[in-house]
């Protein structure tokens, strides 16, 4: 079944055609890419998913209901999760703090916050369990702003991974990193993608990364679909590599 799906979607800025009558659909428990080149549109079409942006026209189904008008709050306690390619963690808080936020507002979303009686101690017990997740048990006290490139780029994806997503959306999770830290960040996300069975898609420049950790790879150029299938697929098309993979040595 696809978890998500888009049709006919477009969505431009004045005279740019961000994303260009795009269609395509998740399925459900795969862990799959969008690449393309800078301004391909790739952050635009998170953007849209989750409500950041208003489209133009299309239609964008979450299990088969619409969600194209709803706002990004709603989005998000439906499911859809998202971490940035510029990090959203609050830099004045700890690591503790920042994830404590994104289990809290979890807790809303479920209802079940208000009615838990002692439910800080279990709260505190599941932000212990999610930085445990994440290895940043042992930073549990520091200040995200003190926090080395690597640890916040795992703290963003562990806040957006507490919010107990169906599908989480991961915009350039390794971006900055050197590839040893790629490799390793992206571990991680495997790791929590089997145990927790949800959805990931994730947005990556590093084919060796792609390669390594899609079920399936969407290609856009100038917002438009350009090639959508496994890696093999993918890497053979002909139209790829006139676009992008044959700028790449
Ligand atoms: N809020 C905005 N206002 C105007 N133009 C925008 C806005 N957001 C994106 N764009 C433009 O839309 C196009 C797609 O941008 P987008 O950020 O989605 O690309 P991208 O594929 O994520 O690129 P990158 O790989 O560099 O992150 C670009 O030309 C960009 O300049
Ligand atoms: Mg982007």
């Amino acid at each position: 079944m696809k978890i998500l799906e888009v049709q006919h979607l477009n969505k431009s800025f004045g005279g740019l055609q961000a994303i260009n009558d795009l269609s395509l659909g998740f399925e459900e428990g795969e862990m799959s890419s969008i690449i393309g080149p800078n301004g391909a549109g790739k952050t635009t079409f998170f953007n849209l998913l989750t409500g950041y942006l208003r489209l133009d026209s299309g239609k964008i189904l979450f299990k088969n209901q619409d969600i194209s008008k709803l706002p990004n709050y709603k989005i998000g306690r439906m499911g859809i999760n998202r971490s940035f390619q510029i990090s959203h963690v609050c830099p004045s808080l700890t690591v503790f703090e920042n994830l404590r936020a994104s289990i809290l507002s979890k807790r809303k979303k479920t209802f079940k916050f208000f009615t838990n009686v002692g439910g800080m101690k279990d709260i505190e017990d599941e932000v212990m369990s999610s930085l445990d997740d994440i290895n940043l048990k042992d930073l549990a006290g520091t200040p995200a702003t003190q926090l080395p490139h690597g640890a916040l780029k795992s703290l963003d994806i562990g806040m957006a991974l507490a919010m107990d997503p169906q599908i989480a959306l991961l915009d350039e999770p390794t971006a900055g990193m050197p590839s040893g830290d790629r490799m390793r960040i992206m571990d991680l996300i495997q790791r929590l993608w089997k145990q927790k069975g949800l959805t990931i898609v994730f947005v990556e420049h590093d084919m060796d990364v792609v390669f390594a950790f899609s079920q399936k790879i969407r290609v856009l150029n100038y917002g438009s679909l350009i090639a959508d299938g496994t890696p093999e697929e993918v890497s053979q098309n002909p139209v790829v590599i006139e676009a992008y993979l044959g700028d790449e040595d």
